[in-house]
């Protein structure tokens, strides 16, 4: 039987109590897979990560060491969280690698989004090869967050590295729970294990993060400007219900200002671009047709409590054209 292919008679898990069944069974054989050894896990706050966590947290406890690494571009109170559920709420084995500045003076004055990518995909990988080498040696384990459509997506040919690129000599056997479930499947055994509705109803965000959102060369108080901004908009998607029930939404802010008038004064500020969209599988996206007094609501809370943005616009660009991210 090949281990990466679903069973045509694998029931969908659908109820919390087939989620708690799958949990039963998974724990089982994540012990008998890992034994009294040491898993490793790069835990960023996705779901997946996050599902794994939490199941080989149920498993083998302080025998799964997870790594976060905050590259300085996650969105707000997002790595305060995972560290507040894992470390404080599931006593996890956390190591929470703050690393926000080696990221940010590496990409100080880069602006073309491609050489960003490259800069931020490999500094995580050195930091987290860093912590991996840290424990090397202890553990023999790497776990991952994959799950069914990424092996549909790589047509079961190995090319879904989650974490990818750790060296030869860091050997690792992979544990990959979910790896047969769809996402929702994985949501609704997130949702058993006891993890909070927003983790588990997380949208997806980028690898990159906020860093193909701060458009163009990346600058500190431009970022803090995005994430403020941002975390307006999660806010009031989330008060009107739509967490979980618009695909994505997210705020960029480019690399150029606009004129506006604040109290009287001339203003030279940042415009905040609103993003949302709908898709299935993110090669085409729909605008959703947002209440109006919602996007006014977003628009006088971005302009009222987040210095340094003057205006606010809603991207209207289905994809194609536009891709869903504006970088
Ligand atoms: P685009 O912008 O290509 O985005 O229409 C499609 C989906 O992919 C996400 N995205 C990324 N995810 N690393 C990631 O892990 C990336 O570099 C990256 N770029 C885009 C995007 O947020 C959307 O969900």
């Amino acid at each position: 039987m090949d281990p990466n292919k679903r069973p045509d008679d694998m029931q969908r898990i659908t109820t919390p109590e087939l989620a708690n069944a799958f949990i039963d069974e998974q724990v089982e054989s994540l012990r008998a897979q890992v034994g009294d050894g040491k898993v490793l896990l790069a835990l960023s706050g996705g779901v997946d990560s996050s599902v794994v966590a939490a199941l080989l947290i149920k498993a083998i406890g302080k025998q799964l060491v997870c790594v976060h690494v905050n590259h300085g571009l996650m969105r707000k109170g997002e790595s305060e969280q995972v560290v507040d559920v894992f470390q404080g709420q599931m006593d996890a084995n956390l190591v929470y690698v703050d690393a926000a500045d080696r990221f940010l003076d590496l990409l100080a004055g880069v602006a073309e989004p491609e050489a960003k990518r490259k800069i931020i995909g490999a500094e995580f990988i050195r930091v987290f090869e860093e912590e991996a080498r840290k424990v090397a040696g202890e553990v023999g384990f790497l776990a991952q967050g994959t799950i069914y459509p990424d092996i549909l997506e790589s047509d079961g040919v190995k090319a879904h590295h989650n974490v990818g690129g750790l060296p030869d000599d860091l050997q690792f056997e992979l544990v990959e729970p979910v790896k047969l479930l769809f996402k929702d499947e994985v949501r609704v055994v997130g949702r058993a294990l006891g993890l909070p509705e927003n983790m588990v109803e997380r949208q997806p965000f980028p690898g990159p993060g906020l860093g193909v959102r701060c458009l163009g060369a990346i600058t500190r108080d431009r970022l803090k400007a995005l994430r403020e901004a941002d975390a307006i908009l999660r806010e009031e998607f989330a008060a009107a219900g739509l967490e979980g029930r618009v695909w994505q939404y997210f705020v960029s802010v480019p690399d150029f200002r606009a004129t506006g008038v604040r109290d009287g004064v001339r203003a030279y500020e940042w415009p905040a671009i609103i993003r949302a969209v709908n898709t299935v599988d993110a090669m085409t996206a729909e605008v959703p047709e947002l209440d109006w007094a919602l996007l006014k609501r977003i628009t006088a809370r971005i302009l009222d409590e987040v210095p340094g943005i003057c205006r606010v616009v809603y991207d209207l660009t289905p994809k194609p054209i536009g891709t869903i991210e504006w970088e």
